[in-house]
């Protein structure tokens, strides 16, 4: 069997040597979709300077951003650092943001550490602009965690707006889930499932969403190489929920390009960026996969799959760290 799938490309200095000449954005540089609708930006995100390259005036109406987290040390100082990190970045979606607005932040808490650096970055936000709106909870499917701690099965999202924001509920999600079995309530004399308030005319958003399969590498949509890459339908809810068809959506970590591709696909413009020129060639990529065969990943395969075959640098150090199997790889077409 081929393996297709790539090393870690964030932490692996040779992979990221290899695949850089193959990236079409440098530091500073923005990408205009030829079709006029997205751009993808090489920024970096808490420099406004930079941030202004890319909307070059116009407004978004919802951000969408997902900062990494998980590097911070247990250090006093470094989670300070992290957060004032944030609080620039913070500010530059504000200014970058229309009157109405939504903003939508994962963000990861260390339980062992005081709940790092979720509850410091709420705190950091009170003095945002922003004001909040819900703290949504995404569950995953699978945990991870010792056997002896508890299993982290949780994926936390803060949700802020500024003014008064478009908000189509009907697009959230709204399924009581049906965990409490026997549970009955008596309606028009008759003892029912609880369920029967799912048939009420007033839909409300629930804040618990059990429905989302993460990412896993059997999954379509997966992209290797990225490490953090969030579900398609998560984000999609998100889209559909805050904005509206042909309206702007940011994100300043593009990473796997999860927000361009939802945005294509709703009909939304996404204006979007990553500190890595690798990770900004990914996103690119996706979308022209996905233009061109409807994909929404690479599940069987990666996003430098064509330099692979014909790079024998590239293919010999595959080779070497995760067991490609050159003449498969080669003998492919
Ligand atoms: C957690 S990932 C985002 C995952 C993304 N939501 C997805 O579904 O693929 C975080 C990304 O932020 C990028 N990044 C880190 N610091 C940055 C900065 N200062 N400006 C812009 N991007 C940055 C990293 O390169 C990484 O790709």
């Amino acid at each position: 069997m081929i393996n297709f799938s790539l090393p870690r490309i964030d932490s692996d200095k040779k992979i990221r040597d290899l695949l850089l000449p193959y990236c079409r954005l440098k530091n500073g540089e923005v990408w205009n979709d030829p079709t006029g609708k997205h751009k993808v930006g090489c920024l970096d995100a808490s420099d406004n300077s930079y941030v202004n390259k890319l909307m070059n005036n116009e407004k978004a109406v919802l951000a969408i951003h997902d900062p990494p987290y998980n590097f911070v040390a247990f250090e006093e100082r470094d989670l300070k650092n992290f957060i004032e990190w944030c609080r620039l970045w913070i500010k530059n979606s504000y200014l970058h943001l229309t009157e109405n607005s939504s903003l939508y932040i994962w963000l990861g808490a260390d339980q062992n550490n005081h709940f790092q650096p979720l509850s410091d970055f709420m705190a950091m936000m009170r003095t945002s602009g922003f004001d909040s709106r819900s703290f949504i909870t995404m569950r995953n499917q699978r945990g991870y965690g010792t056997q002896k701690n508890w299993m982290a099965v949780r994926q936390e999202l803060l949700y802020y707006t500024k003014g008064k924001p478009y908000f189509n509920v009907e697009a959230e999600y709204t399924d009581i889930p049906k965990v409490l079995r026997g549970y009955y309530k008596v309606v028009n004399g008759k003892e029912t499932e609880n369920f029967e308030r799912s048939k009420s005319e007033f839909i409300r958003a629930g804040n618990v969403w059990i429905d989302i399969q993460q990412v896993f590498y059997r999954m379509e949509e997966n992209v290797n190489g990225c490490y953090a890459q969030k579900p398609l339908k998560a984000i999609n809810r998100i889209v559909l929920a805050s904005s509206k068809k042909n309206e702007i959506v940011l994100d300043f970590f593009a990473h796997s390009g999860t927000t361009l591709l939802a945005s294509e696909i709703n009909e939304r413009r996404c204006f979007t960026l990553d500190i890595d020129p690798i990770f900004c060639e990914i996103t690119i990529r996706r979308l022209e996969n996905f233009r061109k065969n409807g994909k929404l990943g690479w599940q069987n395969s990666n996003p430098f799959e064509e330099e692979i075959k014909k790079d024998g640098k590239l293919r010999k150090y595959l080779n070497e760290t995760i067991g490609y199997k050159e003449k498969e790889v080669v003998g492919k077409e």
